[in-house]
C-alpha cells in the first residue's frame, strides 16, 4: 500500500552512539555500517526500489585524518567483503559524489562493486560518498552548459524533469527522507531530489536503528496526504 519508491537515509548519530559507551567513534561508524546492512536488506524485502544513503559528505573531510582514513578503510571493507552478499541479494549498488579527491583504493573498491553487481534488478543503493547537494547541482549545471554549447540540446529541452538525467544517478525524486540522530537539518543532502520529500525525524543513533524503525518512518509516510501542491477536491 502506497510504499515510497525512493527513501533517503541521514545516517547520523554514529559517534555519539559511540561516545555513550565509552568507545571511539569508530566503533559507532561499524555498527553504523552494520545497521545499513540489515536496512537496506529489510528495505528491498518490503519492496522499495530505491535506497539513498549519506555515507560520507564533502565536508565530512574536515575530520581528523584518523577517523577519515577510518571510514574510508571501513567502506573498501564493505564493497570488498559484502560484496556476494549483495549480489545474492540482487541489489544494485550506485554512488553519488565527487570521485576526484578520493583515494585510488577506495576508488578501485567502488569500481568493482558497480561492475559486480551492475545487473541486479530487485533494489537500487545509492551510495553518496563524497557528496553535496550544493555540489551535485552545481556539477549537473556543468554539464548542461557543456551540451547546451555544444548544441546536444536546445534550452527549451531544460526542464525540471529533464535535469535528473544531469545528476549524479539518474534517480526518482526522494518520496521519503529520514535523518536519525536527533538533530533537524539537511546537511546538503540530495537536496534537488527532495522537492516534496516527507522528512521524518528519529531521535535514535542510527547504529540502533532497526527493521522496525524503518516500518514507523514508512507507516509515517503512509499517512500522509501528497498533493504535489494541489487541492483535494472529494
Ligand atoms: C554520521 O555520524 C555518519 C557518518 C559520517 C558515516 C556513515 C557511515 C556508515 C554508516 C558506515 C557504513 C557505510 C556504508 C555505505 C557501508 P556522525 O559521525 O556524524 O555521528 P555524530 O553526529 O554522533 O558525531
Amino acid at each position: 500500500m502506497n510504499l515510497p519508491k525512493h527513501i533517503g537515509i541521514i545516517m547520523d548519530g554514529n559517534g555519539r552512539w559511540a561516545i555513550k559507551r565509552g568507545l571511539k567513534r569508530s566503533e559507532g561508524h561499524k555498527k553504523g555500517g552494520k545497521t545499513l546492512e540489515k536496512i537496506a536488506l529489510h528495505a528491498k524485502n518490503l519492496g522499495i526500489k530505491y535506497l539513498s544513503v549519506y555515507a560520507f559528505s564533502t565536508d565530512n573531510f574536515k575530520r581528523s585524518e584518523e577517523e577519515v582514513n577510518y571510514l574510508m578503510d571501513l567502506l573498501i571493507y564493505y564493497f570488498n567483503n559484502k560484496l556476494e552478499k549483495v549480489c545474492k541479494d540482487n541489489i544494485k549498488v550506485v554512488f553519488s559524489g565527487r570521485r576526484n579527491n578520493l583515494r585510488k583504493d577506495v576508488i578501485e573498491a567502488m569500481d568493482n562493486i558497480i561492475l559486480r553487481t551492475q545487473n541486479n534488478t530487485d533494489c537500487v543503493l545509492n551510495i553518496c560518498l563524497n557528496y553535496g547537494g550544493e555540489e551535485e547541482i552545481v556539477d549537473a549545471s556543468i554539464k548542461l552548459a557543456h551540451d547546451l554549447n555544444q548544441g546536444l540540446i536546445k534550452k527549451e529541452d531544460i526542464t525540471r524533469e529533464s535535469f535528473y538525467k544531469y545528476l549524479y544517478q539518474d534517480l526518482p525524486p526522494l518520496d521519503l527522507l529520514i535523518r536519525t540522530g536527533k538533530e533537524k537539518r539537511l546537511s546538503n543532502f540530495m537536496l534537488y531530489q527532495m522537492y516534496y520529500a516527507e522528512i521524518y525525524f528519529s531521535n535514535l543513533y542510527f547504529p540502533d536503528f532497526k527493521e522496525k524503525d524503518l516500518d514507523k518512518a514508512i507507516l509515517f509516510y503512509q499517512k500522509k496526504d501528497r498533493r504535489f501542491g494541489s487541492v483535494k477536491t472529494d
